[in-house]
């Protein structure tokens, strides 16, 4: 059974909980980011992770899992800003629930990310009042993703890994 870990991290925190269920994994696994992955050939289980960004997973992560989800074993990680039980956090994942459907989606996980400080000034100095409104509005979550959070990330690898052996 060969494992694929692969993500989309700009500030680190996206990539500290692919590592976490990278570290978890066991047998054959690789760990890669997105752009350096051409295809799927060869794995049998393949984690994706991405941050939220404006309200949304990036363009690049959803293009990647619709263009390679067919006939994979799948689960996703994700990192947002907003706090848990954020109205939102469901249609972020259900968007890739939706776009895994020509494969078998095993499940995800989500958790908070801190919102780096030049992120957070970008943001509120961005043209979109959108964006601008939501850096006023979130805490940065400082320090997330947390060990707790890492140590949970950890556990749902074993869970996805336990469905495809
Ligand atoms: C340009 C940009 C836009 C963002 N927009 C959102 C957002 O709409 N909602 C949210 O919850 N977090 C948002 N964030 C915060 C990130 O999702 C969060 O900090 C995440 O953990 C970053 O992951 P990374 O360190 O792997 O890049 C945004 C971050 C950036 C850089």
């Amino acid at each position: 059974m060969k494992t694929l870990v692969t993500y989309f991290s700009q500030t680190g925190n996206t990539k500290k909980i692919a590592e976490a269920i990278y570290g978890e994994i066991a047998g054959e696994k690789e760990i890669k980011e997105i752009k350096d992955v051409n295809n799927l050939e060869g794995y049998d289980l393949v984690f994706v992770g991405s941050p939220v960004m404006e309200f949304n997973i990036p363009k690049k992560v959803t293009n990647f899992i619709s263009e390679n989800a067919a006939g994979k074993n799948m689960a996703f990680f994700m990192t947002h800003a907003v706090p848990e039980g954020f109205e939102a956090i469901h249609s972020w994942t259900g968007s890739i629930e939706d776009l895994t459907a020509s494969g078998n989606f095993l499940g995800t996980f989500e958790c908070q990310g801190e919102l780096a400080q030049p992120v957070k000034e970008m943001l509120e100095n961005s043209e979109d009042p959108e964006m601008r409104g939501f850096a006023a509005m979130v805490a940065p979550g400082k320090g997330q993703p947390d060990e707790a959070h890492v140590q949970k990330a950890r556990e749902f690898a074993k869970e996805i890994q336990a469905k495809v052996q």
